[in-house]
């Protein structure tokens, strides 16, 4: 199964705002804080156990009213529906240390134009032309470990993550030493961004203290690594069919050519989200791995009976079912992006319920990808489920881990093959055992990941 075969489909019909009801209001709030406390305790039982209390609840966050969706159905309903818009506390505090101009953040006319000119470089038939750098990557990282030495799969993960997006989208010889410098520089970016977003202690985080000070440092070296990026490919007068190329071609509305700003600003937004999601879901793909090795054992099996023992090639990810099956399964148990904000732009409705202009909307593909109502026996690894027969069974926009709509992830094609590839090549050689001192407790952050994920890789016999 692919991720894209569950295909999206017609959203849900508006009620007329005449029979429209207000949304229950969740249980388990407190005084003064209301939900709020929950949430931050602990965010993924909190959201998985909204469902009971409403197809759409209404929360309280301190004084604010929030709207958390809580169904497939209506999940879909809401990314494929234009009376809502990426804003919110979490887009603006992106948008404050990543910057104002990128895809990820931007709406209407300048979204639209933006995607035009990124989407070529995702396209299904531009993914092969990457096909040569993921093998070399993937086959570089079973070389790079070594049996049973331990591996750090945190730093492991992101270094390949990031090597992978920067060589392929932003092509150049130069990118070896870069991506490094990015990888550096992105772990702690990220780190101190998700604990900005639920802590928001404002002025104290510019206080001269060591993590302060290292978060400044990261993220003033990502914006400079940017530059660097941009002016070098300026200088080397080249124009490889790449995505910085095609930036850097970019007209804007007018057609005159985009500012300095923005071509910036859509480096940063496209190199943080795919390199940040990818390395969570490598590490849960290694911890699936380590946990599961039957799996392990059958994704080898599968990879020596489609190569006959050669090396893995990018052009053998079509052919490896169950091994892409595994990585679905990992992802929707263990989603990178585990919750998702919209802004209604107008008073509107949702499966019947009113949802007023300016309201912050809320749902969590972890919860719905991991809801009893959707998934027989939910809780269990099983990459079969996406077998072709049993794939029917999946209710619509039930596994949605690159969302739909207009905001859908323009790189699905490019995480799966990547994601398929790797699970692929590291199997061929090594199953995996946790060391001790290994901390596979999910860390929740902007996305989920294990806290610290060590490993050791153990030849087959
Ligand atoms: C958007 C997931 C990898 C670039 C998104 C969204 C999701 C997502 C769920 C939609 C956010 C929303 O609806 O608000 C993932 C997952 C990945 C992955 C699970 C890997 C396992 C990547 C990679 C790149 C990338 C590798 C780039 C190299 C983007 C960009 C957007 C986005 C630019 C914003 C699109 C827009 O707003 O139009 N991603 N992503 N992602 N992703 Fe990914």
């Amino acid at each position: 199964m692919t991720v894209e075969s569950v295909k999206p489909g017609a959203p849900v019909a508006a009620a007329s705002q005449g029979e429209l009801r207000e949304p229950p209001l969740a249980g388990g709030g407190v005084p003064l804080l209301g939900h709020g406390w929950k949430l931050v305790r602990d965010p993924l039982a909190f959201m998985a156990g909204l469902r009971e209390h409403g197809d759409v609840v209404r929360l309280r966050l301190g004084p604010k009213t929030v709207y958390a969706v809580t169904t497939p159905e209506l999940t879909g309903a809401l990314a494929l529906s234009t009376d809502f818009k990426i804003d919110g506390p979490l887009w603006e505090s992106l948008e404050g240390l990543l910057g104002k101009e990128g895809v990820a953040t931007a709406n209407g006319p300048r979204h639209r134009r933006q995607r035009r000119t990124i989407q070529p470089a995702f396209r299904l038939d531009a993914i092969p032309a990457y096909g040569p750098i993921m093998e070399e990557e993937a086959h570089a990282l079973t070389e790079r470990w070594k049996p049973g030495e331990t591996v750090d799969c945190t730093s492991e993960s992101f270094r390949i993550a990031v090597r992978i997006a920067a060589r392929c989208l932003l092509r150049g010889d130069y990118m070896d030493e870069r991506a490094e410098r990015l990888c550096v520089a992105l772990a702690t970016v990220f780190r101190g961004m998700y604990r900005r977003m639920v802590i928001p202690l404002g002025p104290l985080y510019n206080l001269p203290l060591p993590p302060n000070r290292e978060f400044n440092r990261a993220l003033a070296d990502l914006h400079l690594l940017v530059d660097e990026i941009v002016a070098e490919r300026r200088a080397s007068g080249q124009k490889p069919d790449d995505l910085l190329t095609a930036l850097l071609e970019a007209k804007d509305e007018n057609g005159d050519p985009i500012g300095e700003q923005e071509i910036h600003d859509q480096v940063v937004a496209i190199v943080t989200p795919g390199s940040e999601t990818v390395a969570s879901t490598i590490m849960w793909l290694l911890h699936v791995l380590a946990e599961h090795p039957e799996h392990a054992a059958r994704v080898r099996a599968e990879v020596e009976s489609v190569t006959g023992g050669r090396p893995v090639a990018f052009e053998d990810v079509r052919a490896l079912r169950h091994t892409n099956n595994v990585v679905v399964e990992a992802m929707r148990l263990r989603p990178a992006v585990w919750i998702l904000t919209r802004r209604a732009v107008t008073d509107t409705s949702l499966g019947g319920y009113r949802i007023p202009a300016g309201a912050d909307i809320i749902y969590s593909p972890y919860a719905i990808q991991r809801d009893p109502k959707s998934y027989a026996h939910n809780l269990e690894f099983d990459p079969d489920r996406w077998l072709p027969e049993r794939v029917k069974e999946v209710p619509k926009y039930a596994m949605s881990p690159f969302s739909v709509g207009n905001r859908k992830c323009p790189s699905d094609h490019f995480s799966m093959a990547q994601l398929t590839l790797i699970t692929a090549a590291l199997s061929s050689k090594y199953r995996f055992e946790q060391v001790s001192g290994s901390n596979d407790a999910t860390r929740v952050g902007i996305t989920l990941r294990p806290h610290d994920l060590l490993l050791k890789p153990v030849p087959w016999e």
